[in-house]
């Protein structure tokens, strides 16, 4: 697609179709020097599983719209729209085949704009999913590059003929040794050119070639058309992917092997995270694309593998590249030898040290997002908390330890209500390519059923893809039809209606810390310091600056804790007891000797002035 009137908006405006005066304005006139997202909270929705409006099973744009009010009432700034486009739906969505339409099974275009008018009125902006490492095998780019080795477009795409000395076809004849993230090679052979394409992900999502100028200008051009329906933003999907690395061996335009990996396919992260012109590509993005309204969006970099320092090079203003990555470092600290699949238990301290690094690592330059669920990741409360006897407060005190650190926080549908995982007890159940091609792999890699289903259970992406339930109707009130995927048991209780009745529930908690970040400008800017690094239950952290200081106090366990607060770096404590957000109705309150009793998995925010 081509671009036409590029003039969106007066440069500065601000988002899309907020009016003024709204909060996201009077922050920002407020605070004029810190962009407005450093005081947001972003909500993502995948809206297949969101709120289905139409009785097929599967939510729709019309179902998110008649949401908001509860996402109003948490008090998000941000809603994160998983992608909506059309799509054959191999991986729910991260596979476009038209990037400026929705799909039928989300609604209309027109249904979008009307989100995106709704939402503003409730001063909640809308982030879309920008998914431009790859493509579905189904776009219209990608049928021409494939039907022709002479196509116009075959070099939009990642073409290479068999590995020499091969025979095209054969095991070992694929150009590069990389295994894919979904299982498999990451190369696929067109019978009809004889060549092969790289899909680091799906078969079906084959890689953009983001060296060719004209992909390059075609997808600035698409995200121009976007800005202009009145968007906050993008979320950018595996965006330091799109640089891959050329020529290692001397050879121009080769790819090299990596390092075997479990298996049995070759490690490719080397060869194409953080490739050498991801900087130049986002910078150029950049200015193509915002540079004419400074201060105006918001865009997160989904990042895997990031380093720290790479990071902080994405996210530097001076750079102008990305406002914040959204990496997975501390995702990854639960896996096991036969990685994610083959969880082991997690070790608090390391979790603890991980943030502080990055807290650390990006204080004085860059921004990172804060999250625990995501649609890729299993719910944090059975993951790390507890999803039996003490859910409600594990919860909480996850959620207070996560918001009250540095960065933009992101909270995914029903984690504010405190979903546990699927439960999901047999293959059938899932829905998910990752998992679905994993099993497939399973007998080869010697994995028994047994222990597939515990992995599954642990770790598949379907664990966080249930509906949202809504009510204690039938089908939680997701649907009148037949949800496209099991519901999470447990829904007769755990529901958003029930949560939004009662003060003391989960979602009341994620409210309060939204408002918490919203009002006192510490929890945005406060300096971090975390206090006993080896602790196995107790995650303590200050927040610090020149007018007030927040002290964290959070036991992660299912067992009473005794703190001694002078033992941990906290004179004595006497000067504690402003509490600013708890997770139990009573705080619990330092005694005259200086020793706080914390309940299991209670949390306590104290705050007093510097
Ligand atoms: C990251 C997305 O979050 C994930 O859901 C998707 O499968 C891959 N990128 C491929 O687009």
């Amino acid at each position: 697609m081509t671009d036409t009137a590029d003039a969106v908006a007066t440069p500065g405006s601000t988002l899309g179709a907020m009016p003024p005066g709204t909060r996201r304005e009077r922050r920002r006139r407020e605070a004029a020097a810190r962009p407005w997202w450093h005081t947001a909270v972003v909500y993502q929705v995948y809206p297949r599983s969101f709120s289905d409006s139409n009785g097929d099973g599967i939510g729709d744009i019309p179902g998110i719209t008649s949401r908001l009010d509860h996402l109003a009432e948490l008090g998000v700034d941000v809603i994160w729209l998983s992608p909506v486009y059309r799509s054959p739906h191999d991986d729910n969505g991260y596979d476009i085949s038209d990037y400026t339409d929705v799909d039928p099974a989300f609604g209309t275009l027109a249904d979008l704009d009307h989100l995106i008018a709704e939402a503003a009125r409730r001063d909640i902006g809308i982030v879309m999913d920008l998914v431009v490492n790859h493509t579905s095998d189904e776009h219209e780019w990608f049928r021409d590059s494939r039907s022709s080795a002479d196509s116009a477009k075959r070099d939009w795409y990642w073409w290479r003929p068999a590995r020499p000395g091969t025979t095209v076809g054969e095991p070992g004849a694929e150009p590069t040794n990389w295994g894919s993230f979904f299982s498999g090679s990451a190369w696929q052979l067109d019978e009809e050119t004889g060549e092969y394409y790289l899909h680091l992900f799906s078969r079906k999502q084959p890689d953009l070639n983001w060296e060719n100028p004209e992909v390059r200008g075609e997808i600035y051009s698409m995200m121009r058309w976007w800005l202009k329906r009145g968007i906050a933003g993008f979320r950018m999907d595996v965006i330091n992917l799109i640089s891959k690395r050329l020529g290692v061996d001397g050879v121009p335009g080769s790819l090299a092997d990596g390092a075997p990996r479990a298996d049995g396919w070759g490690n490719g992260f080397p060869q194409f995270v953080d490739g050498p012109r991801t900087d130049a590509f986002l910078a150029e993005m950049h200015q193509q694309v915002f540079d004419a309204f400074p201060g105006t969006y918001l865009t997160v970099g989904e990042t895997p593998g990031v380093t720290l320092e790479q990071a902080r090079s994405y996210t530097d203003p001076a750079n102008r590249e990305v406002d914040m990555v959204f990496q997975f470092e501390h995702m990854a600290l639960d896996a096991g030898v036969g990685g994610k699949f083959d969880p082991r238990p997690l070790h608090l301290p390391d979790l603890k040290a991980n943030l502080a690094r990055w807290q650390h690592g990006l204080a004085e330059t860059g921004w990172n997002a804060l999250y625990w669920d995501n649609h890729d990741q299993p719910r944090i409360v059975s993951r790390w908390g507890d999803d039996g006897e003490h859910r409600v407060s594990s919860a909480k005190t996850l959620a207070t330890v996560l918001h009250l650190h540095r960065g933009t926080p992101y909270i995914y549908q029903g984690e504010e209500l405190g979903m546990p995982n699927a439960g999901f007890t047999s293959l059938a159940q899932y829905r998910d390519l990752e998992s679905l091609n994993y099993a497939a792999d399973a007998e080869r890699l010697g994995i028994d059923e047994e222990t597939l289903l515990r992995g599954l259970a642990a770790q598949s992406r379907d664990n966080a893809r249930t509906p949202v339930p809504w009510d204690a109707s039938t089908n939680a009130g997701f649907t009148t039809g037949e949800p496209w995927i099991d519901m999470t048991p447990g829904w007769e209780t755990v529901n958003a209606e029930a949560a939004r009745a009662d003060q003391g529930s989960v979602f009341h908690h994620y409210r309060r810390l939204v408002e918490l970040r919203h009002d006192d400008p510490v929890v945005v800017d406060g300096a971090f310091e975390l206090l006993a690094p080896e602790h196995e239950q107790l995650w303590a952290f200050t927040r610090t600056t020149d007018v007030a200081r927040l002290i964290v106090l959070a036991n992660l366990s299912g067992q009473e804790l005794a703190v001694d607060l002078a033992e941990i770096g906290l004179d004595g404590g006497a000067d504690l007891r402003e509490v600013a957000v708890a997770s139990h109705a009573e705080a619990s309150r330092p005694d005259g000797e200086g020793r706080l009793v914390l309940r299991p998995w209670e949390s306590v925010v104290f705050r007093r002035s510097a």
